[in-house]
């Protein structure tokens, strides 16, 4: 009997490219070897005291489920930690708490987007958009942006070409997931003005909003216009408070429309983890500035001494990211996932090798990224010197090879 068939959304739902070769490491660490990992944005910074100390603090005798909408004081505090950092008076009805950023994402495609409707991209683009896409049907359209221009955004003629009949939005990230690019004033004007003109939504993923270097203020969409009916924000405590795994995220609007057929699904989800929110709310109330603006400057740190070591790498090409944890670095091989999986399989240094991510998942046109990876600066400074030295050595080693 041949297999039974599965949807074709699950057929068409890619592996994250991130992890694609994570079974290689796997192997790499069984024999022995010691893996440095520049592929996955897991912060190694310790949590806040203050997040740790809200889990301790949890009383309830029945751990319940919570509101669908998210903890009522939750949504305040963020409402007062966005308040604090952006001057920003947004009401804290305007928030809908979610799963993570990622949960906030998928029900932003759901809620905006019939299945087959179009929603613009920027290329390369943070890699689960294209899962979340294939999960709700929609189409993504990419709008390239070049390594050359650092990433910038191209022309409006350029941007309004794609739009079409189906468009209903724009999606950016900034600062920016996969290439470190933090997008300017301009920029969040120019989209806003596009979508005003063709009413469509403007989707603006902040999650890393306060991880900005060279002396840059965090810069919300909202601070070009908090009540817009077609801005909807993107948040997320993940990586500003290194909680990737508390889960907590969510949506941002002043679209009551929006917020309440999105709260329908969410309630069919039920609800977020009733002990995370309550130790995120806890946190937000007692903690101060001084946890961002640290880790902000250990990544500004990571930043440099990774620049510094990758500019001495012949033929390699990098920017210097503005932002986030992330650079899309050029290469002088013609295929980096098979690069990158020599780097795990046949290459070690002294006991060592380092894990990269082959920029080819980040890209809607995979072969754009051929030549290219990611990396993620999220090792302590010696260990991203100690990495950087395995990939120029893994470099020669692949082009002796071959
Ligand atoms: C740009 C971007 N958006 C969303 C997410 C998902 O974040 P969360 O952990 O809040 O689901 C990530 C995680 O890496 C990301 O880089």
């Amino acid at each position: 009997m041949s297999p039974i068939q599965l949807s074709q959304r699950a057929r068409q739902t890619p592996p994250s490219p991130i992890r694609r070769l994570a079974h290689l490491a796997t192997a790499a660490k069984a024999q022995g070897t010691r893996v440095y990992h520049l592929n996955i944005g897991q912060p190694d910074i310790k949590s806040p005291a203050e997040f740790i100390e809200g889990v301790r603090l949890y009383r309830d005798e029945v751990v319940a489920y919570e509101s669908s909408e998210g903890n009522k004081r939750l949504r305040e505090e963020w409402a007062g930690y966005v308040d604090r950092t952006l001057g920003l008076n947004l009401a804290p009805e305007n928030f809908l708490i979610t799963t993570g950023a990622s949960e906030a994402l998928v029900f932003v495609f759901m809620t905006c987007c019939d299945p087959g409707d179009e929603i613009l991209i920027f290329d390369p683009t943070y890699a689960n958009y294209i899962g979340f896409a294939a999960i709700s049907g929609v189409k993504l359209v990419s709008i390239l942006t070049k390594l050359e221009d650092n990433f910038a955004l191209p022309s409006c003629e350029e941007i309004v070409a794609k739009i079409s009949p189906r468009t209903r939005g724009i999606l950016l990230c900034s600062p920016n997931n996969p290439t470190g690019t933090v997008y300017s004033r301009a920029e969040l004007e120019l989209l806003l003005e596009i979508c005003n003109e063709r009413n469509i939504f403007l989707i603006v993923d902040e999650t890393y909003r306060e991880i900005v270097y060279d002396g840059l203020s965090p810069l919300s969409i909202f601070h070009l216009d908090p009540r817009s009916e077609r801005v909807i924000v993107v948040d997320s405590l993940s990586k500003r408070f290194s909680l990737c795994g508390a889960r907590i995220g969510c949506l941002i609007t002043s679209n009551q429309d929006v917020l309440a057929k999105t709260l329908n699904q969410a309630q069919a989800r039920l609800a977020v983890s009733s002990i995370d929110q309550f130790a995120a709310a806890h946190m937000l109330s007692t903690i101060g500035p001084d946890y961002v603006e640290g880790i902000r400057c250990e990544y500004e740190a990571r930043r440099d001494v990774l620049f510094d070591a990758l500019e001495k790498i012949p033929e390699v090409v990098a920017q210097k990211p503005k932002g986030a944890f992330y650079t899309v670095v050029r290469l002088p091989v013609d295929d980096t996932d098979a690069f990158a999986a020599f780097l795990l399989s046949d290459f070690c240094c002294d006991g060592e090798t380092v894990f990269v991510a082959p920029a080819s998942g980040f890209y809607m046109t995979n072969s754009l990224g051929r030549n290219k990876i990611r990396l993620a600066s999220v090792l302590e400074r010696d260990a991203l010197v100690k990495a950087a030295g395995l990939l120029e050595k893994g470099l020669k080693a692949y082009a002796a090879k071959r």
